[in-house]
């Protein structure tokens, strides 16, 4: 899968791309990114990229002619790909957009900086418009690097274990079960016995019930959207139960 990011700070990106499960699937070639400075399509002494709002009020606004040249660039007309801008008004990304967005051989990822991008690119250049969550930063170069990495972890064999992604939390549609390793007692604090018993259908059990007794406490509005079978519901009665009485 190729990624092309078009942003104001390459420098702000790279760091991130060269440890660990990122490096790897580019080191693998699972994944190629390539990071445009939006700087080089300007034609001026200056490199300006930004200029007032009309209308005035304060900030700054990216001028529009330098992203159109650098999208069209390297992403063709009409589009090759989907291009993304990275912005507090879009969607709210989740894992299902996250699986979505991996079923594509290439995608762009446009970082806004300032106020914001001059309307014409929302509207007449990209295809999608998607936020990380309700709260503004200063620019759209982490929220890239968090589409990157939350879509690189689906690709198979981007993670060490093969099942790794299926378990996750929201890839089932429930927050994922508790985790332990050794040492079997930590500060007077055991491990679950049935963890040790080696007896993996009541393992499997019970991660499936604390995935729901997990998300049943913290997110129960995902429970309403996942599908859940005939044991999953009488154990989340059981909960019922227990808080009624
Ligand atoms: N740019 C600034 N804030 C953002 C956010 N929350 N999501 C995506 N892009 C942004």
């Amino acid at each position: 899968m190729r990624f092309d990011v078009f942003t104001l700070f390459t420098a702000g990106l790279k760091p991130y791309l060269e440890i660990s499960i990122l490096q790897r699937a580019i080191q693998s070639g699972l994944i190629d990114v390539h990071l445009h400075d939006i700087r080089s399509w300007t034609h001026d002494r200056h490199h300006v990229t930004d200029d007032t709002p009309y209308g005035g009020g304060g900030g700054m606004v990216m001028k529009p002619e330098p992203i159109f040249a650098a999208v069209e660039e390297v992403m063709g007309v009409p589009l090759e790909a989907p291009v993304v801008l990275m912005t507090p008004q879009g969607k709210v990304f989740t894992q299902r957009m996250a699986q979505e967005l991996a079923a594509y051989p290439r995608i762009g990822l446009l970082c806004g900086r300032y106020e914001g991008v001059d309307e014409r690119v929302r509207r007449h250049l990209v295809t999608h418009e998607i936020s990380i969550g309700d709260y503004v930063l200063t620019g759209g170069e982490l929220p890239a690097l968090v589409l990157i990495d939350a879509i690189t972890r689906l690709i198979p064999g981007a993670l060490g274990d093969p099942t790794g992604a299926a378990d996750d939390s929201h890839a089932s549609g429930l927050l994922e079960y508790p985790h332990y390793t050794r040492p079997p007692e930590f500060r007077g604090w055991g491990v679950p016995e049935v963890l040790l018993s080696g007896n993996h259908a009541e393992i499997e059990r019970w991660r499936r019930e604390q995935a729901l007794l997990r998300t049943w406490q913290r997110r129960p509005d995902m429970l309403e959207q996942t599908e859940l079978s005939e044991a999953d519901r009488k154990y989340l009665d059981s909960l019922l139960r227990k808080t009624d009485s």
